[in-house]
């Protein structure tokens, strides 16, 4: 693929224009010959075909030819550099004895001097007390929320959370769960007052609300307002009934002293309960860790099903990890990490000077939510999101994988179906 055009692979057979018309073609009749369970399976996936939200397994050409990437999640490049890759080899030089798998769960023989060193380090680099290394960050948000809300407690929740958060809340032992609207701090604090009145058990000190935020929100890109949750968490709970746990997916690697995210930027690393990192993104690697006390760290291993009955983390896994880390920790990403503050300014001053911005901003032909007031921010985020009428995303998408610009397009059932949007993000590749 070294050096192809990147129009010329779109349009291929297998190309990602192709593979997507194909994808949302309704079958009708042609399925009736087979046998009753893939019918039914068939029948489930003309729903999405007949709604244009059927997703393929498109061919991402674009790695390897002339197009900008706007859709990766390697933020920092770190899961392809050479130094990396030296440092990551290191590690099994240091090892010499160590062993592929790891041969079991973790509460047998899957527990390694390897995996705990790397957890430990982890934890002291974000300023916790211990860490937990799992699979990813999914497994992570099932395992923190299927686990640490005991019976009785309520859940509060912002309406942006990632699935995996509400697929984990659902299956909590949780009395109940309260969304409030996204970000939103006024109703942060009546949602806090309406539990405190209708619970009495929270009122009466003897179970605790655990709030769900995430440092920067996977889909919109925009910044939890931490500080300003945990204030009017303090004056309606003062006896300390109310916890944070912050997913940390988009930030770690990107934001905060060399990439340590978005609690330890504010300093509040004595303050959130649980804090989840993912290695899938500006790690670069796969996996996520669960950070908090000794108490959360023994609730997980003792009440998580998906931590409790799944082989551990193995060296090779680890040492992934431990590689990104070595070189977030030498210091030496912050010319990537400046240079994803310099894109995304130049991409707002760019959009801004363009003679045609006003106009469709005005017409809401494009919509940029983070252009507006961008300068007043102390950082950008990397995640940006431009939403178009639902009627044209799809050419519009079109048009920019044909000018090679990757962008991705978000439908329902990803996000309501009110809200399409191409979602980019800025990455120093
Ligand atoms: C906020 C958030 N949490 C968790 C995840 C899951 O991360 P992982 O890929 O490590 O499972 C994602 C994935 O994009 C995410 O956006």
């Amino acid at each position: 693929m070294e050096g192809t055009s990147h129009s010329d692979s779109l349009l291929s057979h297998n190309g990602t224009i192709i593979t997507r018309i194909q994808g949302n073609r309704v079958r009708p009749n042609s399925t009736n010959t087979l046998p009753t369970f893939y019918q039914n399976l068939e029948d489930a996936l003309d729903i999405r075909r007949a709604s244009h939200s059927f997703y393929s397994v498109v061919q991402n050409n674009w790695q390897n030819s002339d197009a900008v990437d706007f859709c990766s999640g390697d933020i920092l490049s770190l899961g392809k550099s050479p130094d990396r890759r030296a440092e990551f080899l290191k590690e099994f030089d240091r090892h010499p004895d160590f062993s592929i798998g790891s041969s079991g769960v973790r509460l047998m023989d899957g527990n390694h001097t390897y995996l705990e060193q790397t957890e430990q380090e982890i934890a002291d680099f974000h300023g916790a007390q211990t860490g937990l290394i799992v699979g990813s960050a999914y497994e992570a948000n099932i395992a923190v929320w299927t686990s640490i809300p005991r019976p009785g407690d309520v859940i509060l929740y912002d309406s942006l959370v990632h699935a995996s958060t509400h697929e984990g809340i659902k299956q909590s032992l949780a009395m109940s769960h309260v969304e409030f609207p996204h970000s939103d701090i006024e109703s942060f604090r009546s949602t806090l007052l309406e539990i405190l009145d209708s619970q009495s058990l929270v009122r009466q000190g003897k179970r605790s609300v655990i709030v769900a935020v995430e440092s920067i929100y996977s889909m919109d890109g925009d910044v939890c307002p931490l500080e300003e949750l945990l204030e009017v968490a303090r004056e309606v709970l003062p006896d300390g009934n109310i916890q944070f746990i912050v997913d940390e997916a988009h930030s770690v690697g990107v934001i905060g002293p060399m990439g340590s995210g978005l609690v330890c930027k504010l300093g509040l690393q004595k303050d959130i309960a649980v804090v989840v990192h993912s290695f899938g993104k500006a790690l670069g690697a796969t996996g996520a860790i669960i950070l908090g006390n000794q108490t959360v760290k023994s609730t997980i291993i003792n009440f998580s099903r998906s931590v409790m009955y799944t082989t551990s983390p193995s060296f090779p896994f680890v040492a992934a990890i431990k590689s990104g880390y070595t070189l977030l920790k030498s210091g030496c990403m912050s010319e990537a990490q400046d240079h994803i503050q310099r894109l995304c300014v130049l991409f707002f001053e760019t959009l801004e000077n363009h003679p045609l911005w006003p106009l469709a901003r005005e017409r809401e032909l494009l919509s940029v939510p983070l252009a507006r007031g961008w300068e007043d921010r102390p950082f950008q985020t990397h995640i940006i999101t431009v939403s178009t009428h639902q009627n044209y995303t799809y050419w519009l998408f079109f048009h920019l994988l044909s000018q090679s610009l990757c962008v991705f397009p978000v439908e329902h059932p990803v996000v309501p179906r009110t809200s399409n949007f191409w979602y980019m993000r800025f990455s120093c590749g």
